[in-house]
């Protein structure tokens, strides 16, 4: 079959993607936990944010609806009732691992539930420290959810974590917080860390190296006026666009770029694309930039260093996607946590490109991607995987590819208006 020809597609435009949503869950669990009122602008207004206001609300806390400008009334950090029902998670990890933080530190119990995705992931990883804290934590038998947390007055606690997760160090700091006890948190490398800025910037003294953090104990948060940036996972579906793209130019603005999470960024420039950011500054903790990216680069395959796997896990599907499009190899390792995300990514990625025809292969713990600029021609089972569905979205758009997607209304995960954005730029 003819490689794919793309002379004819291009991109163009302006776009602000959503709110992060890493930083829209941590906004609204801080300014619970605050003095006074915090002001919230720009949220994510996406069904896994939702699920963190909804807990939130079981718990005590006033979160109004959601829009582009909220104001949250704190509880302060020994404010949090004792739920009337189970805590509905849907689909989103980082709400059921931060907020059982916030009910250990408590002195409450609750029981968290959630979808048929979230219920199947790895619950063992808080459970462990929030015991060594003091508190109990029962799972389902498989270890995941309904998942009950019974609050205790913990003790302080030194932890170190086998495998670097910003979900396992933010649920630790924040039943500490809770407790008002000391705790600190090392990591093989670092983590996404918007929990130490946002704790920072809420007055918080959080102690910070390249591998570990440690919080004092007995603090308060005073109030903040948080702008949340746009979320640099959601813009990577658009620089990887343009990077596939033969002509135009598209330009992010507002993406934080906090270097725990601009690794896909970096692995598009060494692949050969064109990634300037501009105008960049620092905003209530948080490096925010405009991102520009030149389509017409020749693409080539790249082996991304375990280290750098944090800076770039959820872009991992869609580095895969695109590694399909450049010449020679792109080589995955070190990133088994994949395999326990909203479904499992290794599995899900390279059985997908393999059955649209494209040449990839499965690794233990990553995968390889072999670049042939395929046709590529078949349905996408997505598992309900908001990110899946977003990667195989991108490659949808080349002209010459005949895909469908299974369960395109997924992206409500992270990313509603995704495939309006996505028809926006490329028409
Ligand atoms: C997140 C941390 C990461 C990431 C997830 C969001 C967070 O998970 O993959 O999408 O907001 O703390 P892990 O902590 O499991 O690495």
């Amino acid at each position: 079959m003819a490689p794919l020809n793309t002379a004819r597609f291009h991109v163009t435009g302006e776009l602000r993607v959503p709110g992060d949503k890493s930083i829209s869950h941590r906004s609204l669990i801080f300014s619970a936990l605050a003095e006074g009122n915090s002001r919230v602008r720009g949220i994510l207004r996406s069904q896994d944010v939702q699920s963190t206001a909804g807990v939130l609300r079981a718990l005590g806390v006033d979160i109004p609806e959601l829009s582009g400008d909220i104001s949250v009334t704190g509880v302060g950090p020994a404010g949090f009732r004792t739920p009337a029902t189970d805590l509905d998670c849907g689909n989103s990890g980082t709400s059921a691992r931060l907020l059982a933080g916030v009910v250990a530190g408590s002195n409450i119990t609750g029981r968290f539930i959630g979808d048929a995705s979230l219920s199947g992931r790895p619950m063992r990883r808080i459970k462990i420290p929030l015991e060594a804290m003091n508190a109990r934590v029962e799972t389902s038998a498989t270890g995941g959810l309904p998942m009950t947390v019974h609050g205790a007055r913990l003790q302080q606690i030194e932890f170190s974590n086998e495998t670097s997760s910003a979900q396992v160090k933010s649920c630790v700091l924040l039943a500490a917080l809770c407790s008002g006890i000391e705790a600190t948190v090392r990591e093989p490398t670092r983590s996404r860390d918007h929990t130490e800025r946002m704790l920072a910037a809420h007055g918080v003294e959080v102690w910070v190296n390249e591998s570990a953090v440690l919080l004092f104990g007995g603090q308060s948060l005073t109030s903040l006026d948080l702008e949340v940036p746009g979320d640099p996972s959601s813009a990577a579906f658009f620089a990887g666009l343009a990077a596939l793209a033969p002509r135009g130019e598209l330009l992010l603005t507002q993406v934080c770029v906090n270097e725990t999470r601009t690794g896909f960024l970096a692995a598009l420039t060494e692949m050969g694309a064109s990634v300037v950011l501009d105008d960049k500054a620092l905003k209530s903790g948080e490096w925010i930039a405009n991102v520009r990216v030149k389509a017409g680069g020749e693409l080539r395959g790249i082996t991304i260093p375990p280290d750098a796997i944090p800076t770039l896990i959820d872009e991992l599907p869609l580095l895969a996607c695109i590694a399909a499009y450049a010449t020679g190899e792109t080589r995955v390792t070190g990133a088994g946590e994949l395999r326990v995300k909203e479904s499992d990514r290794i599995s899900a990625v390279v059985n997908n490109l393999k059955l649209l025809g494209a040449d990839a292969d499965e690794l233990p713990d990553g995968f390889v991607v072999r670049g042939t600029h395929p046709r590529l021609r078949g349905t996408v089972t997505t598992h309900g995987d908001h990110r899946l569905a977003m990667a195989f979205g991108v490659l949808a758009t080349l002209p010459g590819n005949e895909i469908a997607i299974d369960d395109r209304d997924c992206v409500a995960v992270s990313y509603p208006e995704f495939w309006e954005d996505l028809r926006r730029v490329t028409a």
